[in-house]
């Protein structure tokens, strides 16, 4: 045996241990590191999700998500503007609605002149070149916070699909270049394209949320669309169990049957290994959501000193990338792109 010191060794050396192979050698230095990096982030992978009220000249503060406001109209096209300068290739816009407007069905969401199509409207003619992601679900448009029309305590199926694929067209109608089905009610991307091209909008896109978990990280979302105080029950009897990746590949093997253009995964950050499995499955634009929880929780530890927020953010979004993501939702995107242009 070899000695260091007064420390006892094995008999054999590293380059005995490792046939001389050493792995450490291409990271030595930052042009070799660059030269080997395999995935790269760049702002032609984000998708900037916002949060719009009705009004004007008001930015309302979403206590769990430091940095992400509720925006008014003119508030919210300036803002949009901004990001298409950054290069960032789309949006998606979700609603809050004030109560008043909520019933059991979710009606409002058939309201050509909601908000969620008034910003539709406003944003394709401030900024036409960025791209509109409009969200088709009932949540936020519900008096009781579930996606779907509620009845004896059931979430009724079919009726809720009969009511989104209207509301997919409207949105279609009022500019949206996507709409996005976040609902996970069963049939649903089908009814859509069918009312999309019965309507004429054959080229407006599905991505669907192909694999939505129920998952405890919506929740500053709740808080931001405000169905934090309404919801009750929880959302497992139309969400995936997260327990399980099977399933998830039979979700999106249907949608993509149904004529999905897109798919999303969401969860992000916990779920990379559904990313991986569909995308090697599928093959197909794939994108992952980091929501509003994993958000929070590095604005949370940034804040705190415990962690550095600026390198997690792009770890995190690096590591989506890595698992196979096309693109990503992310509440970062203003932030990361400006930081990838600074690099
Ligand atoms: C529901 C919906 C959710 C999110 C967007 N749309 C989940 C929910 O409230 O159950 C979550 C987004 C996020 O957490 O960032 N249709």
């Amino acid at each position: 045996n070899r000695m260091f010191g007064d420390r006892k060794l094995g008999a054999r050396s590293v380059d005995e241990i490792t046939g001389s192979r050493r792995l450490r050698r291409m990271r030595k230095a930052d042009w070799s590191r660059r030269l080997v990096q395999e995935n790269r982030l760049s702002v032609d992978d984000l998708i900037w999700p916002i949060f719009v009220i009705e009004g004007e000249n008001r930015r309302e503060e979403i206590a769990a998500m430091p940095g992400v406001y509720r925006l008014t109209l003119d508030l919210a096209v300036k803002e949009v503007e901004e990001a298409a300068k950054l290069g960032i290739p789309a949006i998606a816009t979700f609603p809050n609605i004030a109560l008043e407007r909520r019933d059991e069905t979710g009606s409002h969401i058939l309201d050509a002149d909601n908000i969620l199509n008034k910003a539709s409207r406003a944003i394709r003619d401030a900024v036409p070149e960025i791209g509109i992601i409009t969200d088709a679900a009932l949540d936020p448009f519900t008096s009781h916070g579930h996606d779907g029309i509620l009845r004896d305590g059931i979430i009724v199926n079919d009726e809720t699909v009969a009511q989104i694929a209207e509301a997919a067209v409207l949105q279609a109608a009022n500019g949206a270049d996507v709409v996005a089905p976040s609902d996970m009610m069963d049939g649903r991307v089908g009814a859509i394209r069918d009312a999309l091209d019965a309507n004429g909008f054959q080229d407006v896109a599905i991505m669907s949320y192909a694999t939505k978990f129920a998952s405890a990280f919506y929740g500053p979302y709740r808080e931001a669309v405000g169905t934090a105080g309404l919801l009750k029950g929880d959302k497992k009897t139309y969400y995936i169990d997260h327990a399980n990746s099977d399933e998830a590949v039979r979700e999106a093997e249907q949608d993509l049957a149904e004529g999905a253009d897109m798919i999303m995964v969401k969860p992000g950050l916990p779920y990379l290994d559904i990313i991986r499995r569909l995308k090697d499955e599928f093959a197909v634009p794939t994108f992952a959501y980091q929501v509003s929880g994993e958000y929070a929780m590095i604005k949370a530890a940034g804040a705190n000193g415990w962690i550095d927020a600026e390198k997690a953010m792009h770890e995190s979004l690096l590591c989506l990338k890595r698992a196979g993501c096309d693109g990503i939702l992310t509440y970062f995107a203003p932030d990361v792109a400006r930081l990838l242009k600074a690099d």
